[in-house]
């Protein structure tokens, strides 16, 4: 029997990036003791007065169908967020609300995006963006971010890759997996080519909260860029909800019909209980919240100078999201191999970041999803690989 031309064009190298995650779950599960860090889930626990706001919704018999766009409480909870934290003022009218941000991207690229179209994306980039771009028919074109800034935009590179196919440009800071938090200047410049070129912006925010240095800044508030610019946002970070699946579009308002339509069609809805949940998560600040983003610090200060230490591999200190890069270069081995060895070795499993795109060959990237102690004990044990491999 005959498959569309998509499942070629959903099925490249990013859906077999989590092969080695597997393996190691798989061995987890068998009972051995793995060190799992090849996932941006981390171990903390969705903090309780939402898990409660969920079940009082169950039980108040919020179980039927729902708005296809999301409930009113929670896009105008997500317009308000949008607000504080990002200075855009939206109506909730806006937003969209879709079952995580891979849902949110995913419609975005389908209302936007044709075949024959380009669209942008600064390399490496987060892994399912090719197979997304390429579910619409449109082709990925990607960027190399400048390894010498420690991954920040090329912005030279960036303007000569526009052509007159070129329809979007697709960022994501605080960036999966570098940890770079574009500052405003990256983004005035992006926002100026955008304008210039009458281009679409796609701007992935899922890590917007988790920043170590200066804040996150969202291009939509900049100007002229309200009206081409499409946020993607979610829970999964920010509130420790990746399996709950909320995230949301704020898109400019002749969009949102379109997005709406494709709810329609493809998801008719989120669960209203998980959305009573959601606008609950997004209601207040919570001393979990706090406490969280504190721990998430303090794990990568702690692997940072751990790595620091290790002689013949370079540590990558994050500015922002979940994730520490570890140049591997000087060991002689692939990403790849590193990965494999770590995980064959010494029982860590990480991903080759290469899975991310050709730039960032040569590292491969930690996840800081699990507590100080299994950190460090993970620290020891790339430090051992990296001994036995006589680098330095
Ligand atoms: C950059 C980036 N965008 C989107 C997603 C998808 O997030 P969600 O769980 O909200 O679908 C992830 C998840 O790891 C991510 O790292």
């Amino acid at each position: 029997m005959r498959f569309s031309s998509l499942v070629e064009r959903i099925g490249g190298e990013g859906a077999r990036a989590w092969d080695i995650h597997y393996r190691a779950v798989e061995r987890s599960r068998r009972g051995e003791d793995v060190i799992l860090l090849s996932v941006g889930d981390p171990d903390f626990a969705t903090p309780s007065p939402i898990v409660e706001a969920c079940v009082s919704g169950l039980r108040a018999g919020n179980t039927h169908y729902t708005d296809m766009t999301g409930q009113p409480a929670l896009r105008a909870a997500i317009a308000r967020r949008q607000a504080a934290g990002a200075g855009q003022d939206v109506s909730p009218e806006q937003v969209v609300v879709f079952s995580g941000a891979q849902n949110a991207l995913f419609a975005a690229a389908l209302c936007l995006l044709d075949r024959g179209d380009e669209v942008i994306a600064p390399d490496p980039i987060y892994v399912t963006y090719e197979a997304v771009i390429g579910a619409s028919g449109a082709t990925l074109v990607r960027v190399p971010l400048n390894r010498a800034s420690g991954f920040h935009l090329d912005l030279d590179a960036l303007a000569a890759a526009i052509t007159p196919r070129t329809r979007a440009i697709m960022l994501n800071t605080p960036h999966n997996p570098t940890g770079v938090v574009l500052r405003e200047d990256e983004l005035e410049a992006v926002a100026a080519l955008c304008r210039r070129h009458d281009l679409w912006l796609v701007s992935d925010e899922v890590y917007a909260t988790l920043t170590y240095e200066q804040p996150h800044i969202s291009p939509a508030k900049l100007p002229g860029m309200a009206e081409r610019t499409i946020v993607v946002s979610s829970l999964s970070k920010s509130h420790a909800m990746t399996g709950w699946r909320v995230g949301w579009t704020i898109a400019p308002p002749d969009l949102v019909p379109h997005l709406a339509n494709l709810a329609l069609c493809m998801l008719y809805g989120l669960p209203g209980f998980v959305q009573d949940a959601a606008a609950v998560a997004l209601s207040a600040e919570s001393d979990e919240l706090v406490a969280m983003r504190h721990e998430l610090r303090a794990r990568r200060d702690l692997v940072c100078t751990r790595l620091a230490q290790i002689p013949g591999v370079e540590c990558l200190r994050p500015e922002g999201a979940m994730f520490v890069m570890l140049d591997i270069r000087e060991t002689g081995l692939s990403a790849q191999d590193f990965a494999e060895r770590l995980l064959d070795e010494h029982a860590v499993s990480v991903l080759p970041a290469d899975a991310f795109g050709p730039t960032a060959r040569g590292h491969v990237r930690i996840g800081l999803v699990v507590d100080r102690d299994r950190l460090s004990t993970a620290c020891d044990r790339i430090a051992a690989l990296a001994g036995s491999l006589a680098v330095g």
